[in-house]
């Protein structure tokens, strides 16, 4: 099951945009991060973060947001909706041009009036595809003409001790420092947190997801890896939840519960379970598997959260003009 929530002493401060439920901020929390400002328009979400973090400002629509409201903070983080440039979607993808993901041109207009040390974005991998190539660029180079060196990396959920096999792009960009990107997301030697999803010294090791939900004698029998967990509805019976199936020993096949769903993301059982919930049980299912599934994976969010502290620590301990970059941005990728 996830972690639970727990205090830390906070020392950097985190933004987020396109909050959700919270994932990106739940991670930077875990890491020691305070959150000073989120920003998301759906009212399901806009429950469950005041539920969580009833203090912080919170705005609804990115359109209409002025940097000036914006308090200060070391880092900003987004995963803007992802929609328009997914492989999921059937038929023609239309790219930043569509009316979702066309919300990174307004993520980018606030990003140039304030500036933020650090950026984060998380995005579905078809984003690096999506039109040839061209969206991907666009998103890089829009940073880098702000100022911004950028590096980025694909990172498969199942890597991070949740039994989900989910890759998403992580673009990390830098303000005027052209290491620090490189130097969050590539390290240098496997350290704990990137440890082998294998056992060790040739053990077999028990997924987390049948840690989770297994019972050998009773059931439920299940997978060692969930399938990506897409946003869908509770009545949905298309392809996508489906390849993930719970069978019981007797027979009985099922699809995986809300609770299960926030598991596999990371996040703490019940995390979008409203105290106030006034829905019917299958209309709350449905809020919960879409705004569940649209979530990054708390586990990753919290292992850039932990690199981007270090850095941070790193290069305050150094002069500025030693991370200064020599030309517009530096530009590298790869994926794990
Ligand atoms: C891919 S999800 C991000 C989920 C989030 N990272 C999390 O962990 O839950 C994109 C989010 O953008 C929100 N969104 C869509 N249009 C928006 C807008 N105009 N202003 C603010 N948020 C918006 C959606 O409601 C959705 O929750």
């Amino acid at each position: 099951m996830g972690k639970e929530r727990r205090k830390v002493e906070t020392k950097y401060r985190l933004v987020s945009f396109f909050s959700g439920i919270g994932g990106f901020d739940l991670g930077f929390e875990r890491a020691g991060f305070e959150i000073v400002y989120q920003c998301e328009i759906n009212d399901f979400c806009n429950r469950i973060l005041e539920q969580h973090w009833p203090d912080v400002p919170r705005s609804k629509d990115i359109r209409r947001v002025n940097h000036e409201e914006i308090p200060d903070a070391d880092v900003w983080a987004a995963g803007f909706p992802c929609q328009d440039v997914s492989l999921a979607r059937m038929g023609p993808r239309s790219g930043l041009r569509g009316k979702q993901s066309g919300l990174f041109y307004d993520f980018a207009r606030v990003i140039g009036d304030a500036l933020p040390g650090v950026v984060l974005i998380e995005n579905v991998a078809g984003l690096l595809s999506s039109h040839g190539g061209r969206d991907f660029q666009v998103v890089i180079r829009t940073l880098a003409e702000l100022g911004y060196a950028v590096g980025w990396r694909v990172f498969n959920s199942k890597n991070f001790g949740v039994a989900q096999s989910r890759q998403r792009v992580y673009i990390v960009g830098c303000h005027r420092d052209w290491r620090t990107a490189a130097e969050i997301l590539f390290e240098p030697q496997r350290g704990k947190r990137n440890a082998d999803s294998r056992g060790q010294n040739g053990q077999e090791s028990v997924s987390p997801f049948k840690k989770s939900f297994g019972d050998p004698v009773r059931g439920p029998v299940v997978q060692g890896l969930a399938y990506c967990f897409y946003a869908c509805s509770a009545r949905h019976t298309g392809t996508d939840w489906s390849r993930t199936y719970v069978t019981y020993p007797e027979g009985r096949v099922r699809r995986l519960t809300p609770r299960e769903g926030e598991a596999i993301q990371g996040f703490p059982v019940n995390w979008t379970l409203p105290k106030d919930a006034i829905e019917d049980s299958e209309d709350l299912d449905a809020l919960r598997y879409h705004a569940v599934g649209n979530a990054v994976t708390v586990n990753v969010a919290e292992w850039l959260a932990q690199r981007i502290a270090d850095a941070l620590a790193q290069s305050s301990a150094e002069p500025a003009a030693a991370r200064l970059p020599d030309s517009d941005g530096v530009l590298q990728g790869t994926a794990r």
